[in-house]
């Protein structure tokens, strides 16, 4: 017998020092950004108490930003971070979201209190609609709790803590490769991480069969992080069909899944589209989570707007949870920032701006899509070796080019591409105009002799 998932077990007492030494191994092994003579004590009164430290490597994805900036080149162009640019190479504010954030500043009965520990209340319920459907038996059974947090990474973070204090599982297997913070979050939340093959290099698309033998041999119970849609860094999901394989491996080894949704509508267009494998989870009347974020799909990047989301059995133990959830975030940061929240509700709530929001989304949906033909019709007539087909198959943000990191770090000092090592590429960062200029360096990199 497979034992139930369930939320009610509460292993709390070993969890501090579990977390500690976790922290410990993390940041000796992991980030290798400490001397490993743990805290010397300063030598001389002169000395700093902090003059152990070393100079810490900059973030693999940030600090691609922070490369870009220092260059002076009038041709630089950053790919690195997954950012919306329009056509000028411009950062996006969309017109809906201008106009809400007017009227929110003239509405005179608006304040800056404090937030309860669990955000907007309107919002909470708007996300949830938003991700599971309106009609989801879930929502109507009050089986969700939704908590908004800070974008994607702090609903991932809080989702991680309160796995690790009271799920009996502590293991969270997540895709190789995925985003690079996921390792982070979820070992500093007190969980352990594994991996399970996602990627084949050879065809550039999905490793279903590896994915399945992996999950296949996981300890009944683990937790599995999925990407929602527009898998990142790869751009390559699973098919409905293939997903459907998944869920149901998932729940037959009563798997918990815990989704990333940081691309709902980005990937095709539809936010419903896109949330279809997230609903197939919530139909089947299993436990879940997810994790939501507005930093893309409403361009709200610097908001910090995100919500977690606990699909339960029942009402009785969603409420629990959720008072278990106030608990994590309450030492963490308190209560969630107004600002973002406010924006999202507004547009959630009413139908004209609602639908102003998916016209823009899916304008952004569909710039995307036109630069990944265009940079593989510009590939093409340079006749640059190799299959580039992968650019139109890969779906979301991003493009996993196959370059390797010798081939990206030419392409950054002679062309002034800046791109994340692992040959990611942000196709929302490109232009008609760019397009030309990085399929010249694409070309040059796979045809130069080392
Ligand atoms: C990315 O992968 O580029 C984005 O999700 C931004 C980030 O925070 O890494």
């Amino acid at each position: 017998m497979v034992p139930p998932v369930s939320f009610e077990s509460n292993r709390s007492s070993s969890f501090s020092d579990r977390r500690l030494n976790i922290l410990a191994n993390h940041f000796v092994t992991l980030n290798n950004s400490i001397d490993s003579n743990i805290f010397p004590s300063p030598t001389a009164s002169s000395d700093s108490v902090f003059a152990h430290l070393l100079r810490a490597p900059e973030d693999p994805i940030l600090g691609v930003t922070v490369a870009y900036n220092k260059d002076p080149s009038p041709v630089k162009l950053n790919l690195g971070v997954g950012a919306y640019r329009t056509e000028e190479g411009k950062p996006l504010v969309l017109n809906v979201v201008r106009r809400v954030e007017q009227q929110l500043v003239n509405e005179a009965s608006r304040n800056k209190e404090y937030l309860p520990i669990v955000g907007v209340a309107d919002f909470n319920k708007l996300s949830a609609r938003l991700i599971f459907g309106a009609d989801s038996p879930a929502i109507q059974e009050n089986r969700v709790t939704t908590v908004q947090c800070l974008s994607g990474t702090g609903s991932l973070r809080v989702g991680g803590e309160f796995l690790a204090r009271h799920y009996h599982q502590r293991t969270i297997y997540i895709p190789q490769p995925t985003w690079g913070n996921h390792p982070k979050i979820f070992t500093l939340a007190g969980l352990s991480v594994k991996t399970y093959r996602y990627y084949a290099p050879r065809t550039k698309g999905l490793d279903f069969q590896g994915l399945l033998e992996d999950l296949g041999s996981a300890p009944s119970g683990s937790v599995v992080l999925l990407h929602a849609c527009a898998h990142n860094p790869t751009g390559v999901d699973p098919t409905p069909e293939q997903w459907e394989h998944i869920r149901q491996l998932i729940r037959s080894k009563a798997l918990l899944p815990f989704f990333d949704s940081a691309y709902q509508g980005f990937a095709s267009g539809s936010l419903d589209t896109d949330a279809q494998p997230v609903r197939t989870f919530v139909a089947d009347g299993g436990e879940l989570l997810v994790a939501q974020s507005y930093a893309k799909n409403m361009g709200l990047y610097g908001e910090r707007v995100g919500a977690l989301s606990i699909v339960c059995k029942s009402a009785d133990v969603a409420s629990r949870v959720e008072s278990q959830v106030k608990l994590v975030v309450r030492p963490m940061y308190s209560n969630p920032p107004i600002h973002g929240a406010s924006i999202v509700a507004a547009i959630l709530r009413d139908r004209n701006l609602y639908n102003e929001w998916t016209i823009e989304l899916k304008a952004m949906a569909d710039r995307i899509i036109n630069m990944r033909q265009k940079l593989f019709d510009a590939l093409r007539s340079r006749g640059t070796p190799g299959d580039w087909s992968h650019i139109i198959k890969q779906i979301g943000m991003f493009t996993f080019t196959g370059l390797n990191a010798e081939q990206v770090s030419f392409m950054t000092k002679e062309y002034h591409i800046y791109m994340t090592f692992d040959g990611r590429i942000s196709m929302a960062g490109l232009s008609s105009k760019t397009v030309p200029h990085l399929a010249d360096a694409i070309h040059a990199a796979v045809t130069r002799a080392v």
